[in-house]
């Protein structure tokens, strides 16, 4: 990936861009260590709706025990039946006393499922009115947690977009969310009633038959020792999963928006191979995953099914024989138990596994939501830009005038990787600096120091003499227009996108601003005119015009200081004669840093520097350099080309 990448140009190009390749987040399984932790912070974001949990709770105790009533009001109903059925049938057939006793054994039985089905009913109108409240609940907690996370990713640094890709950015909110919220919606309400009716289970099974009840509970410890093996080999192969889809999707979103680039360097075949490779990783996992999680219940299933023809066959015994073991003066009651009896407790035992049973098949979803939760959590946990300095100074508040200066000045994406070395330059306000050089000199990084994307290393910069670390970082935004290399345009009219450089812009002003970007011929040659909705980051736009746009956008704000990173690099000379003239309009009295690919645009700034490897090699006025003989007049003469 990021071989074939790199060829499509400097970065931040359009595009894909390199080093995401695949294999960046599937490398040595996280196993989800803190547990507890991402538990109880999970907790937190449902425990806002205190009052509704407890109506939840209570309606999940109230149904789980109507439920295990329900069914114990079965026995009387069969041991009366059992009785009545007797007692008919010792009696002449269609005398008086057989009408009558088989009518009160009809009323006995109809009396009995009615009660039966009352119970029932009220178990289930409290289930449905638990399952609506938590959906409410689990939802808001979504909600919650969805704006969280956006909030935190505006906050953080930009070094968190470039070392990641979009689309591993965007699963955090859809798929890592989504696995949340599957837990929330049901899980929580299911442990909750699954402890409730395996207590309320054990309490009336010790009730109907002590013996039955032991045996029936001798098997939770083999039902807890296979479910605890599977569970643990699952949950490890859960954030294997969750991590691959994360990775699959930033390669997908990453190729799909470069699929221009894709195509016009034939890459499709590579493109297909190494997506394969991920596709098959997240195979691999899912397979591992979502076979430990379905052989869960299964499992569970068949020892459930093994208890439940024991206590079939044993309490069918326990009907028939009556016997007393005397153990000293302890007398033991074996047998001698009913058909209702057994009935019932065949129920219970199915009913006791049922949420051992239900949970464990649940392992899926809670390993899922953990393994998401943790990826949330992670980002929420990341550092956030450097919180501005007690007493920084808003730049709104003071009238800025535009000196910039920066003093020795060392920096390095990475710290092993230098990129700006020792760079010193003084820009007096309001005058014009050119970059010059090569592709991956430096001067893209130059600007986004000056703007505080990324904090120096050593050195210092400063603007009207004051260091920017000492300015509220929103205002010194704010105080400095850019045209980025990259053009990125919103969904939305033309008209709101030229705003978006000055939210109180007039409608004069935005048209204003287009007709400085020499945007306003082509925009009224529109159908829509300002009105023309951009769709999919301008791709109905020509690259070109995408910049005017950008242009348009950076003129309406009114900020003293003003960077354009190669603003016109894909207009035409013609176009871009017309934007000089313009652009000397926009860069009247801001200091002006232009970074320009040709030279001609850069002629009549106050001084031009030719970076080259991130040091400043040459510097002073066109002629200044030209008359030097150096860099600058043999890439100027055409000596030597630029790249
Ligand atoms: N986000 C980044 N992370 C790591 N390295 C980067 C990043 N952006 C740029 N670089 C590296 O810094 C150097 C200077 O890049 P840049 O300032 O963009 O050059 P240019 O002069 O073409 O604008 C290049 O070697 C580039 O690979
Ligand atoms: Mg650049």
């Amino acid at each position: 990936m990021s071989k074939n990448m790199k060829m499509s140009g400097q970065r931040p190009g359009p595009g894909p861009g390199p080093g995401h390749g695949p294999g960046r987040n599937t490398g040595p399984v996280q196993k989800p260590k803190a547990s507890k932790e991402t538990i109880k912070r999970l907790l937190k974001y449902i425990a806002k709706d205190k009052m509704m949990l407890i109506i939840v709770f209570f309606c999940v105790i109230f149904s789980s025990a109507t439920a295990i009533l329900g069914s114990y009001l079965l026995r009387p109903i069969v041991n009366n039946l059992a009785t009545d059925l007797s007692a008919v049938s010792a009696l002449v057939k269609d005398s008086a006393d057989y009408k009558a006793c088989l009518a009160t054994g009809i009323a006995n039985l109809i009396k009995g499922l009615l009660v039966m089905a009352g119970v029932y009913l009220l178990s289930v109108v409290l289930t449905y009115t638990q399952a609506r409240i938590m959906i409410g609940v689990s939802q808001r907690a979504l909600y919650t947690l969805r704006r969280d996370l956006y909030n935190k990713i505006q906050i953080l640094p930009i070094r968190f977009f470039d070392e990641r890709t979009t689309g591993e950015v965007m699963s955090r909110f859809t798929n890592d969310v989504d696995a949340i919220g599957e837990m929330l919606n049901n899980t929580i309400t299911q442990l909750i009633s699954g402890a409730i009716t395996i207590i309320g289970t054990v309490i009336i099974m010790f009730y109907t038959n002590w013996l039955l009840a032991i045996i029936t509970i001798l098997f939770v410890p083999l039902m807890l020792k296979a479910g605890g093996t599977i569970a643990g080999k699952s949950r490890k192969f859960y954030s294997a999963q969750q991590a691959a889809i994360g990775a699959l999707n930033g390669y997908i979103e990453e190729t799909v928006t470069g699929q221009k680039v894709v195509k016009v360097f034939c890459h499709e075949d590579k493109v297909t191979e190494e997506f394969s490779e991920l596709n098959d990783n997240l195979r691999n996992k899912q397979i591992k995953a979502q076979f430990f999680g379905g052989i869960m219940g299964p499992v569970m299933g068949n020892l459930g099914q093994i208890n439940y023809a024991v206590i079939g066959g044993i309490g069918a015994i326990l009907c028939i024989v009556k016997k007393v073991i005397a153990i000293g003066p302890l007398k033991i009651v074996l047998g001698g138990f009913d058909i209702g009896g057994v009935t019932v407790f065949v129920n219970y035992s199915r009913q006791f596994s049922r949420p051992i049973n239900e949970v464990a098949m649940q392992i899926n979803t809670i390993f899922s939501a953990l393994a998401g939760a943790e990826r949330v959590f992670q980002v929420m946990d990341m550092e956030p830009e450097e919180a501005d300095r007690p007493d920084a100074v808003n730049m709104d508040d003071i009238e800025v005038k535009g000196k910039v200066v920066f003093e020795n000045v060392t920096f390095g994406y990475n710290p092993d990787k230098i990129v700006l070395k020792d760079l010193s330059l003084y820009a007096k306000p309001g005058q014009k600096i050119a970059f010059v050089g090569s592709t991956g000199a430096g001067k893209t990084t130059i600007t986004n120091l000056l703007n505080r994307f990324y904090d120096i290393n050593k050195g210092k910069i400063t603007i009207d003499d004051r260091d920017i670390k000492d300015y509220k970082r929103d205002s010194l935004r704010r105080n400095i227009a850019m045209v980025l290399q990259d053009t990125h345009l919103f969904t939305g009219t033309i008209r709101e996108n030229i705003r978006y450089g000055r939210l109180d812009a007039t409608d004069e002003e935005v048209e204003e601003a287009a007709k400085i970007a020499s945007a306003h011929s082509f925009i009224m040659r529109l159908e829509d005119g300002y009105d023309t909705m951009i769709e999919g980051d301008g791709d109905n736009l020509s690259q070109g015009q995408r910049q005017l746009l950008n242009i348009a956008r950076a003129a309406i704000s009114k900020a003293p200081i003003l960077v354009l990173d190669e603003a016109t690099s894909s207009v035409d000379t013609r176009t871009e004669k017309h934007i000089e003239h313009g652009m000397d309009r926009i860069m009247k009295n801001r200091t002006t840093f232009v970074i320009a690919h040709r030279l001609s645009t850069v002629r009549n700034v106050n001084a031009i520097m030719v970076l080259e490897n991130g040091q400043i090699i040459e510097r002073g006025t066109h002629e200044d350099l030209l008359a030097q003989k150096g860099r600058y007049h043999m890439l100027y003469t055409g000596m030597l080309e630029l790249d």
